[in-house]
C-alpha cells in the first residue's frame, strides 16, 4: 500500500488517550498526517498521548462523545474518523449496563451521525470479537454471529447495524474492525477491569498470585496491537469496494488461558501457580478468528505471534516500570 497517500490528511481518532488509540496516534503522525484526538479520560490517560503534546501535527481535546455538538466541531475538516472511543469490558457493562449503551451506542450514533453531516470521506470503528456472542463455531466468520452474552456484546452488533445502514441511507463509506483480545504496550494493567495479560504481567512481577477464570483451557486469539494500527491505517486507504463491511481483526490462531500464563512466567522468569475459579458471566469459551476476507478486502497481513509479541508487551513494560527481567534474586 502507498501510505504516502496519507501524507497531510486531517484524522480524528476518539479515545486516542487509550490504549489502542494512542497506538494508532503514534502510526498516523510517524505518517505525517494531522491528528486529533477527542478524548473524555474516563480510562484513557494523559500520560499516552504526552509524547505527541509537542508535535504541532497534534491536537487534544477533552470532551465526550455523547456531547452531538462537540463531535460536529471536532468533524470539521476530517478526511477520516477512526472511532476507538468506548467503554470496553464485558463485566463493566453488566455493572453498568445504562452508561455503556450511553457511551458505546449513543456516543457512537453521535460520532457516525456528525461524520455524515461534515462530509468525513470515511468512518472506520472499533468492534469487537465480542459480537460472536453464543456461537460456538470455529473459526468466527464475520456472516455469522450469535446471541450476544453481554450489553458490551449486544452494544457493538448495534454499532455495527449503524454503521451499515449509515453506509446505505448516507452513502458514507465505513469499516467495521472487530478485534480480537488486544494486548500490547500502553494497556492499562491497574484497572478493576484490566484485560488478561497486562493482568498477569502485573501479578506475576509483583509477586502475586493470579486467578485464571475456568480450568485454563478458554482459548483466545490474542491480537498485538501493531497488527490492530495497521488493520486502521490499511482501512483507510482500502478500496471503496471494501466499505459497508466488518471485518475479523486478529492473529488467526488461538492459545490457551494456561498457555498464555505459563508463556509470560516463562519469560519473565518467575513462576507462581494460579489459582482457578468459576467461569466468569459474559465470556465466551472459545475464540479464534477466521482473517480472510480482512486479508483480501483490507490487505491486512498480521506479524506478531503471540511468542512476539508477548516478549515485546514485556519489554515495553520492563522499561516502564523499570523492574527487572528474570530477576534471579526473587524467591517465589
Ligand atoms: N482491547 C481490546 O482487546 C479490544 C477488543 C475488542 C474491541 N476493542 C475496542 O477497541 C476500542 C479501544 O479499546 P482500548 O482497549 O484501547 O480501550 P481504552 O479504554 O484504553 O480506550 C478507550 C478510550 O475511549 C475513551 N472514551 C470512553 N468513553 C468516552 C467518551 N464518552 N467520550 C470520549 N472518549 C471516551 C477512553 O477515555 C479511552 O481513552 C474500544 O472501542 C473497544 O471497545 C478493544
Amino acid at each position: 500500500m502507498d501510505y504516502s497517500q496519507l501524507e497531510n490528511k486531517r484524522i480524528l481518532v476518539t479515545g486516542g488517550a487509550g490504549f489502542i488509540g494512542s497506538n494508532i496516534v503514534k502510526r498516523l503522525l510517524d505518517l505525517g498526517c494531522y491528528v486529533k484526538v477527542l478524548d473524555n479520560l474516563i480510562t484513557g490517560k494523559k500520560e499516552n498521548i504526552e509524547e505527541f503534546m509537542n508535535n504541532d501535527h497534534f491536537e487534544f481535546i477533552e470532551g465526550d462523545i455523547r456531547d452531538f455538538n462537540l463531535c460536529l466541531n471536532v468533524c470539521d475538516d476530517i478526511d477520516y474518523v477512526l472511532h476507538e472511543a468506548a467503554l470496553g469490558s464485558v463485566p463493566r457493562s453488566i455493572e453498568n449496563p445504562l452508561l455503556s449503551h450511553d457511551i458505546n451506542v449513543n456516543g457512537f450514533v453521535n460520532m457516525l451521525y456528525a461524520s455524515v453531516q461534515k462530509k468525513v470521506k470515511r468512518f472506520i470503528y472499533a468492534s469487537s470479537s465480542s459480537v460472536y456472542g453464543d456461537l460456538e463455531k470455529l473459526p468466527k466468520v464475520e456472516q455469522e454471529t450469535g446471541n450476544p452474552l453481554s450489553p458490551y456484546a449486544l452494544n457493538k452488533k448495534v454499532d455495527e447495524l449503524y454503521a451499515l445502514l449509515f453506509n446505505k441511507i448516507y452513502n458514507i463509506e465505513t469499516i467495521g474492525l472487530r478485534y480480537f483480545n488486544v494486548y500490547g504496550p500502553k494497556q492499562d494493567p491497574k484497572s478493576k477491569y484490566a484485560a488478561v495479560i497486562p493482568l498477569f504481567i502485573n501479578n506475576i512481577v509483583n509477586n502475586q498470585k493470579s486467578y485464571i477464570n475456568g480450568d485454563g483451557t478458554n482459548t483466545r486469539d490474542f491480537t498485538y496491537v501493531q497488527d490492530v494500527v495497521n488493520a486502521n491505517v490499511n482501512a483507510c486507504l482500502a478500496d471503496s469496494s471494501s466499505c459497508g463491511n466488518v471485518y475479523n481483526i486478529a492473529y488467526g490462531g488461538r492459545v490457551t488461558i494456561q498457555k498464555l500464563y505459563d508463556m509470560i512466567s516463562e519469560i519473565l522468569g518467575i513462576f507462581i501457580d494460579p489459582l482457578y475459579r468459576e467461569e466468569r458471566i459474559g465470556d465466551i469459551k472459545h475464540s479464534n478468528a477466521d482473517i480472510q476476507k480482512a486479508k483480501e478486502k483490507i490487505l491486512y497481513n498480521p506479524i506478531y505471534s503471540i511468542e512476539e509479541g508477548l516478549k515485546k508487551t514485556i519489554n515495553w513494560y520492563k522499561k516502564k516500570t523499570n523492574y527487572e527481567l528474570n530477576p534471579k534474586s526473587w524467591t517465589v
